[in-house]
């Protein structure tokens, strides 16, 4: 099984494209709900709820993570990677139920199969939008800069994800909004949509973009990078028969948006209970929606 993190809902655009190009393999997608949003957190508590969070994925399973949500994989993602992947600080002994041991485990990002894919199709200026702590982090410049001497002019659009979680990306207010945040974006050719709730409003970007500038949703480019994983690793997740199970810490709400975003009806959405900070271990028997896992 693949485990899927993001802070909310967002992430199921990730989970999309992923199950679009990986129809056997099985998911476990952990959305964060009740804690998002995340993008205006200080570095610690994102920190803090990212370990919390792929170690309840191994605890379900998951050898391997994708960490679908942007802020994450920008503030988080090295890490996380340090902490849990080969020769990481707790290789193994990630959770109190794994008591077998050396189970190896990776966790892979988005931020730098969006930053190839922009490379690949910019022509030099490269504009990059995201939540507050993924522009302040300054990990999309970083990689960036790695792959070429592109130019790079990146705003936060802190407004845009509330948006989208109103489910009004296709008003008047969604589209003055993104006509604000890209007019400040200067002589870009290629938008990266830095935040997982932005594919959703592709609409908006499209009809607000001068013709030429192309716009780059991460999420099919990040399905291609981790079938390539899969492909070098092989034996490292089996294959399954393309089920999807959904944890999340608030599934009221997770149910009532999920669906826009996973293009797809949810499966039945199990809550994960938080209590003083921490999130519930992994019960030994299936929950119905609603009920709490302890
Ligand atoms: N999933 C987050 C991201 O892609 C957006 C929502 C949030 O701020 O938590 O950055």
């Amino acid at each position: 099984m693949i485990g899927v993190y993001d802070s909310g809902y967002g992430g199921l655009t990730v989970l999309r494209a992923l199950r679009a190009a990986l129809p056997t393999h099985d998911f476990v997608y952990l959305g964060d709900s009740g804690r998002a949003p995340y993008g205006g957190r200080d570095t610690d508590t994102i920190l803090d709820f990212a370990e919390q969070c792929v170690e309840r994925l191994f605890e379900e399973g998951c050898p391997l993570v994708v960490v679908a949500c942007h802020t994450v994989s920008c503030v988080a993602l090295r890490h996380l990677q340090r902490r849990y992947g080969p020769g990481g600080a707790l290789v193994g002994a990630a959770t109190e139920s794994d008591s077998a041991g050396a189970t190896p485990r990776r966790i892979l990002g988005v931020t730098i199969p969006a930053a190839e894919a922009a490379v690949a199709q910019s022509r030099g200026h490269i504009g990059v939008i995201g939540t507050a702590r993924t522009v302040s982090s300054g990990t999309f410049a970083t990689e960036l800069a790695k792959l070429g001497p592109h130019r790079v002019t990146q705003r936060a659009a802190p407004l845009l994800a509330p948006i989208v979680e109103e489910g009004w990306e296709d008003s008047a207010i969604a589209r003055l909004a993104v006509a604000r945040y890209v007019a400040e974006l200067g002589d870009i050719d290629t938008l990266v949509l830095g935040c997982t709730h932005y594919p959703l409003l592709r609409a908006a970007f499209e009809a607000t973009l001068p013709e030429g500038v192309a716009i780059l949703d991460p999420a099919p480019f990040v399905a291609a990078r981790l079938s390539d994983w899969l492909d070098r690793h092989p034996g490292f997740v089996a294959p399954g028969t393309g089920t999807l199970r959904v944890l999340c810490t608030d599934p009221a709400g997770f149910r009532a948006h999920g669906e826009r975003f996973l293009g797809e009806p949810l499966p039945v959405v199990a809550h994960v209970a938080e209590e003083g900070g921490r999130l519930a271990h992994k019960a030994t028997v299936e929950v119905r929606l609603g009920q709490i896992v302890r």
